[in-house]
């Protein structure tokens, strides 16, 4: 094999898999699932009738989708078992910790945990898409000490989360948004957490194991975390009257605009399009344009002094947008990177299974890469040991 010797770089550029999944043309701004441009799936399908291409790989007919949509509407009560660990974890959990702690708790009470065929793979794929949800409306129920609800049958799968969520029955329109969100963000390639989880996949863990390690990798700032940051961001600068002012001041301190800059893309996200058309109808809807406005003048401030500064290639993200429409669904900040999960599930199972079965190239890889020792060194025959008493106090690193 030739050695290809790319360090700390965070593997930008550096192709490490095939995959069928989905593609990004980061220059153009392009994002395909499938095949099929985000734009038309957004404008045409529903979450779950993605949710099938992603997992499948074709697009269903009405009656596969018919099908697909009473599996996940039968799979989404939570197992008691699970149930019961959230009701142990301490009241004030991070919302992400709660649910990458929750993953293990659904793989336990999962019957087929150990049933590693293709078609228990994608069985415990519709659980997740179904359970992810349900675990973070109770959760959050939970934590403000009210009881999980049980899952209405007859709402479609993002009405019936924010039912599950709000305990009232929502707008059908919001809904509507809110699975629209979904879709956006329901894959995007080798992003962190679905490396992670194909990483940890290629060892033949089980596919829980590997959405745990998504949910981990997914929480980061500077991954789905980013979208909770940027509604904080907004709300602290909530009154603030110089906002070009205060981009150009954090850019002076070192600080990144959250919701800006991305590593594939080098042009505008395309989903970030749609969802800054969004915030702003549900600003018009709501009477409370205030959020959007306030982002739109960030973005632009921050695009023009990223250009000053030579940085053209900072684009808004996915990330940004999504925030405030996030908080006009009524989505409580420290819940948005939640949201981000219930969606990408679909990615991570889509991509798991993928990996297991080696659906875009040769054969099951193990991931494991080289990295060069450049710590203390006396040579092949190891540095003299000290016995305890005779060390001096070593000094630290
Ligand atoms: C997502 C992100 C990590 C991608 O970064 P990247 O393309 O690998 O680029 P780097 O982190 O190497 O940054 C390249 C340069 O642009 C700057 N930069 C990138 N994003 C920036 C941002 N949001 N605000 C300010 N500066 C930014 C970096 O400081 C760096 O500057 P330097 O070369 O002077 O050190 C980065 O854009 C970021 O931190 N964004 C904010 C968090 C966010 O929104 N994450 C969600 C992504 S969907």
């Amino acid at each position: 094999m030739n050695e290809v010797r790319v360090k700390n770089t965070g593997l930008r550029g550096v192709t490490v898999a095939d995959t069928k999944i989905s593609f990004i043309d980061g220059e153009q701004g392009i994002l395909l699932y499938r095949g099929y441009r985000i734009e038309e799936l957004a404008e045409k399908s529903s979450f779950l009738e993605v949710a099938f291409l992603l997992l499948n790989g074709n697009l269903p007919d009405a009656a596969q989708l018919k099908a697909f949509e009473q599996r996940i509407s039968e799979a989404r009560e939570l197992p008691d078992f699970a149930v019961g660990c959230l009701r142990q974890l301490p009241k004030n959990a991070g919302p992400m910790d709660v649910l990458q702690a929750s993953v293990p708790f659904l793989g336990m009470s999962d019957p087929e945990l150990a049933d590693e065929t293709r078609e228990a793979n994608v069985r415990k794929a519709v659980r997740l898409i179904a359970r992810i949800p349900a675990v973070v409306a109770a959760w959050h129920r939970l934590r403000n000490g009210l009881e999980p609800l049980p899952p209405d049958d007859g709402l479609p799968h993002s009405a019936n989360f924010l039912w599950q969520l709000q305990g009232k029955k929502p707008d059908a329109e919001l809904a509507r948004d809110l699975e629209l969100c979904l879709l956006l963000h329901a894959d995007h390639t080798f992003n962190a957490s679905t490396f992670a989880c194909r990483e940890v996949v290629s060892t033949r863990a089980h596919m829980y194991a590997g959405v745990a390690a998504g949910v981990g990798a997914l929480s980061g700032s500077l991954h789905g975390g980013a979208n909770e940051r940027v509604m904080k961001m907004l709300m602290e600068i909530e009154s603030e009257k110089d906002i070009p002012g205060w981009v150009r001041a954090q850019l002076e301190q070192g600080q990144r605009i959250m919701g800006m800059g991305h590593a594939v893309y080098k042009a505008y996200d395309p989903r970030a399009k749609i969802l800054k058309e969004m915030s702003r109808r549900l600003g018009e809807k709501f009477g409370e344009t205030k959020w959007y406005e306030l982002s739109d003048q960030v973005e632009k401030s921050a695009l023009a002094e990223f250009e000053k500064r030579g940085k053209k290639q900072i684009h808004t993200n996915v990330d940004f947008w999504s925030a405030s429409v996030y908080h006009m669904i009524g989505i409580p900040g420290d819940l948005m990177t939640n949201i981000f999960a219930i969606a990408r599930i679909v990615g991570w199972c889509a991509h798991i299974i993928e990996e297991k079965f080696a659906e875009a190239q040769g054969k099951p890889a193990l991931y494991r890469p080289t990295s060069e020792y450049v710590g203390h060194y006396c040579g092949k025959m190891g540095c003299t040991y000290e016995p305890l008493k005779q060390r001096k106090h070593a000094p630290q690193i």
